[in-house]
């Protein structure tokens, strides 16, 4: 289990925290909270006011995963919390011979995925992730698991853990400081559960997990 920021190449939202902050309500919180078409393709105050591909997003990232991890040809990777499958596609375009699988459990996401990742993707909830034991040679979540309560993230990081036979990498809302943790409120939008880092690395122990971290904070 190490610490290790893979997203550092991935674009930053320059999006104005305070002005965010100012305008979000409960009832956005709520709509969002359903990752139907209002969090990915409304209005800003809902989700991401339009979730779209472009190669910028995740280029960086996947060589990244690529160099970290060694991924090599017949590697089969799964992407948890896939939404439009962006993932999916990017490290299939750039890493060829890898079998990607992304599961979400948005209906509108899959719907409205990119349509060469689509037949990779499928419904399911990360809770209860529909593969065998040790399936997959790396498995990937990012900004996804905290969207749950508690006990849940527990099952959820379990189950990565079980479908993973050697590397997982997981992102998720944490704070260090009271700086970050007041930004990460002020920006939240669907997380339940938002953990100082320390509290994040004792729940992967509860839950067994073995593989890779970093955090997420405005
Ligand atoms: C903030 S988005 C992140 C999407 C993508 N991983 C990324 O980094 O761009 C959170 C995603 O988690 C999905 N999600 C939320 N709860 C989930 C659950 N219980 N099981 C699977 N996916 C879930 C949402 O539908 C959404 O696509």
């Amino acid at each position: 289990m190490a610490e290790i920021d893979l997203m550092d190449r991935y674009p930053r939202s320059q999006r104005p925290i305070e002005e965010r902050a100012r305008q979000i309500t409960d009832a956005h919180r709520a709509i969002a909270r359903r990752f139907d078409r209002e969090f990915f393709d409304g209005d800003r105050l809902t989700g991401y006011g339009g979730y779209h591909y472009h190669p910028r997003f995740w280029t960086g990232t996947v060589e990244r995963f690529r160099d970290h991890y060694g991924i090599r040809p017949g590697w089969r990777i799964l992407d948890v919390g896939c939404a439009k499958g962006f993932l999916v596609h990017d490290l299939r375009r750039l890493i060829p011979g890898v079998d990607v699988r992304g599961v979400d459990i948005s209906r509108y996401a899959l719907a409205h995925a990119h349509p060469e990742a689509r037949p990779f993707l499928g419904q399911a909830d990360c809770r209860k992730l529909p593969f065998d034991d040790d399936s997959f040679d790396l498995v990937i979540c990012i900004n996804t698991v905290h969207n749950l309560e508690r006990s849940e993230c527990v099952e959820a990081v379990r189950e990565i853990e079980r479908v993973s036979a050697r590397h997982a990498y997981l992102v998720v809302d944490a704070y260090r400081n009271e700086e970050e943790r007041r930004r990460l409120f002020m920006w939240n939008l669907t997380a339940r559960t938002i953990l100082h880092t320390a509290e994040w690395k004792g729940l992967f122990r509860e839950a067994g997990y073995t593989g890779d971290y970093s955090w997420f904070a405005p």
